[in-house]
C-alpha cells in the first residue's frame, strides 16, 4: 500500500513536472546552469523522458549473441543459403537482406520462382510480375528485444510474455500447435520458434512440388537431410560442406544425422538473427544523455509522440511504446489492404482474427517497432504507403488518405507496381477491403475501445514528427563496413556454392 501511495505522489510530481516549460526539478526557477542552456522544448522532452522512464537502455537485462561467435557464424551461412527452398533458389535473406533494412525494399516479397534470384528490392520478379507473399516482409533486426510475439497478427506468440525474456520462459504457440497453444518443438525462444515456418510455405521458399502435400515436419525434415547429405536428401547439393561448418558450430565430433537435425538449423538461424541488434540511433543518444543528438525538429516531434491527442499531440505511445517502440498487442489501423490477401474474401487480410478466430480481431496487426524505420519502407503490413508522410498523413485523416490512395492509383505508383501492365485493376476489392477496416476503426473509436485517438496534427508537425522517427534509426544499418558482418561472404560462407549474393536491378552487390 505504501509503496503505491509513493509511486502515485512520485508521478503526480512527475506529470507536474512535464507540463512545465521551465524550472523542472530541483529547488526550481532558474537556478541550474545546464537548465538555462536548455531551449523549452527541451526542457519539455525531459519532463516526458522522465515520467515515462525512457531512459533505459532497450537491451537492458538481456543477453544478445555476438555475431562472431561460432553459432551466429553458422546461422549466418544457413541465412544466406538458397538450400533451404525447395528448389534451391531462395534463402531467408532473399526477403530480409541487411543492406534493405534486415527486409526486401518492396511492398509484398516474391519468393520462390523469381526470374533472376540473386536481384532484390525493384527488378525482383516472377513470371507474371506479381507478388504471391500476401504481407510485407518485415525487419529482422532487433528480433532478440520481442517479449510478446512474431508476425503481423502474433502468430508466433509466447504464452506468458515475460518481459525481457524473448519468449524463452513459457510456452509458444506456432501454426503448428494452434492459438493459446505450447508448441512443444518451439525450441528456445520466439525467434527460434519462427525460423521453422517459412520453409513450409510455398511462396516464400517451398514452391509446390517439393513436398507436395506433406506436413511441416516433412519438409523440414527433408531440408535438414538435404543439409545433412544423409537418408532421403543425400546427394541432392552438388556441393556440401556443411558438416565441418556444424561440427565447428556446435564444438562436436557427432556425424550429419545427430547434428544437422532442423532444431539445429533453427537454433543456428535465430542466434544470428538475435545478434543483429541496432539500436544506437540519435534518439539512444539523446536518451544517454548528448543533448546535441537531435535537431529541433526531433525534438518537437518526439514531444507530438509521446503527447496524448486529447494534449494535441499524436498520442503514438499509446501503442508505439517502450524501447522497442512497440506494446507487442494488435490494433485496427486502417492501413490500405492490397495484394493477393490471405485467403478470405477477395484479396482481403483479416489480420489477427484469422489467428483467435475472434471477429473483434480482424483487421488488427501488431504493432511493428519504429526502430530503423528509417531503411524499411514501404509501410504497413501490405507495405501500401511508399513513405513516411504517407503514414503520417493517414494517422491525420485515415479515410481521406486511403480514399486518395484509391483515386489517385498510388497502389501503380509503387515501385514494384508501376510497369505492371494493367496495375489500375489488379485487385479490384481493394479498395472495399480497405474501407471495410476503416468501418472497423470507427467502430472501436465509438464503442472505445480503440487507443487511435483523433489525431490534428498540421503539416510542419507531420515534418516534426518524421524527423522524429527517422532518429530512431541507428547509423551503422547504411554502412556497408559496419553490417559486413552480418553479410555472407562468396567464399567463407559457401558451403554448399548455394549462397546468396544479393545485387539490386542493375547487378551491384548488396
Ligand atoms: C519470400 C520472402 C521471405 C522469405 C524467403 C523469408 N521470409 Fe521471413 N518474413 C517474410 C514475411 C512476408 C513475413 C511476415 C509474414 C506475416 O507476418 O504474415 C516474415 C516474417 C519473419 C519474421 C518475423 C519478424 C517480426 O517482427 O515479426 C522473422 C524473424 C523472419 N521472417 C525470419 C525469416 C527466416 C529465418 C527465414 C528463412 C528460414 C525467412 N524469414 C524467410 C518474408 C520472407
Ligand atoms: C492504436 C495503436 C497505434 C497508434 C496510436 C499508432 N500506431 Fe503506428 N502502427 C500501429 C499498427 C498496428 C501498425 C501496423 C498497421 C498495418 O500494418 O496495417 C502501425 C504502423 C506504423 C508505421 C509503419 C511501420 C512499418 O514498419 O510498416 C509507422 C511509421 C507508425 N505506425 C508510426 C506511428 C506514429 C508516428 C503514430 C502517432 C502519430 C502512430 N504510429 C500511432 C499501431 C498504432
Amino acid at each position: 500500500m505504501e509503496i503505491a501511495a509513493n509511486n502515485k505522489s512520485h508521478w503526480a510530481a512527475l506529470m507536474l513536472c512535464s507540463s512545465a516549460l521551465i524550472g523542472c526539478g530541483g529547488g526550481g526557477g532558474d537556478d541550474g546552469s545546464a537548465q538555462t542552456m536548455q531551449t523549452a522544448e527541451q526542457t519539455e522532452l525531459a519532463g516526458i523522458i522522465d515520467s515515462l522512464g525512457l531512459a533505459v537502455s532497450p537491451l537492458s537485462g538481456r543477453t544478445v549473441p555476438n555475431i562472431n561467435d561460432p553459432l551466429p557464424q553458422l546461422g549466418k551461412k544457413l541465412f544466406f543459403s538458397k538450400s533451404l527452398s525447395g528448389d534451391q533458389d531462395v534463402a531467408c535473406a532473399s526477403c530480409h537482406h541487411p543492406m534493405l533494412g534486415g527486409a526486401d525494399g518492396l511492398s509484398l516479397p516474391v519468393g520462390v520462382n523469381a526470374i533472376q534470384p540473386e536481384v532484390m528490392g525493384e527488378g525482383r520478379v516472377d513470371a507474371d510480375n506479381l507478388p504471391d507473399v500476401p504481407r510485407n516482409s518485415p525487419t529482422i533486426f532487433n528480433v532478440a528485444l520481442w517479449d510478446t510475439s512474431l508476425f503481423w497478427d502474433s502468430r508466433v506468440e509466447s504464452l506468458g510474455k515475460e518481459a525481457g525474456q524473448n519468449g524463452s520462459v513459457s510456452g509458444i504457440s506456432t501454426p503448428d500447435s494452434g492459438f493459446g497453444v505450447a508448441d512443444s518443438n518451439a525450441g528456445n525462444n520466439l525467434v527460434m520458434a519462427q525460423a521453422r515456418f517459412p520453409v513450409t510455405s510455398d511462396e516464400e521458399m517451398k514452391d509446390t512440388t517439393f513436398e507436395s502435400g506433406e506436413t511441416n515436419d516433412s519438409i523440414r525434415d527433408h531440408l535438414a537431410a538435404r543439409i545433412g547429405d544423409y537418408g532421403e536428401g543425400s546427394g541432392e547439393l552438388a556441393t556440401n560442406e556443411w558438416l565441418t561448418a556444424f561440427q565447428t558450430a556446435f564444438n562436436s565430433s557427432d556425424g550429419a544425422a545427430t547434428l544437422i537435425t532442423f532444431d539445429n538449423i533453427a537454433l543456428a538461424l535465430s542466434e544470428y538473427q538475435r545478434s543483429m541488434v541496432f539500436v544506437n540511433s540519435p534518439w539512444q543518444n539523446y536518451l544517454d544523455g548528448d543533448t546535441s543528438a537531435l535537431s529541433d525538429d526531433a525534438i518537437e516531434g518526439a514531444i507530438l509522440f509521446y503527447t496524448s491527442t486529447d494534449d494535441d499531440g499524436g498520442g503514438c505511445v499509446n501503442c508505439h511504446s517502450g524501447s522497442l517502440f512497440s506494446d507487442g498487442q494488435q490494433h485496427t489501423i486502417g492501413f490500405p489492404q492490397i495484394g493477393p490477401g490471405k485467403g478470405v474474401g477477395n484479396d482481403d487480410d483479416f489480420g489477427r482474427e484469422s489467428i483467435t478466430g475472434d471477429s473483434d480481431d480482424r483487421y488488427r496487426y501488431r504493432t511493428p517497432s519504429l526502430l530503423n524505420i528509417a531503411v524499411t519502407a514501404p509501410y504497413g503490413h501490405a507495405g501500401a504507403y511508399a513513405d513516411l508522410n504517407d503514414v503520417l498523413r493517414h494517422y491525420n485523416n485515415p479515410r481521406n488518405t486511403v480514399d486518395d490512395f484509391f483515386d489517385d492509383d498510388e497502389l501503380c505508383d509503387l515501385p514494384q507496381f508501376e510497369n505492371v501492365s494493367g496495375c489500375t485493376s489488379l485487385y479490384p476489392d481493394s479498395r472495399q477491403n480497405s474501407f471495410r477496416a476503416l468501418n472497423k476503426l470507427d467502430d472501436e473509436q465509438d464503442d472505445g475501445t480503440s487507443l487511435f485517438g483523433n489525431i490534428n496534427i498540421n503539416g510542419n508537425e507531420r515534418n516534426q514528427l518524421e524527423a522524429f522517427l527517422n532518429a530512431l534509426t541507428d547509423p551503422c544499418v547504411t554502412d556497408r563496413d559496419c553490417m559486413s558482418s552480418w553479410i555472407a561472404d562468396e567464399v567463407a560462407d559457401n558451403p554448399d556454392d548455394n549462397v546468396l549474393i544479393a545485387t539490386d536491378q542493375f547487378g551491384s552487390p548488396l
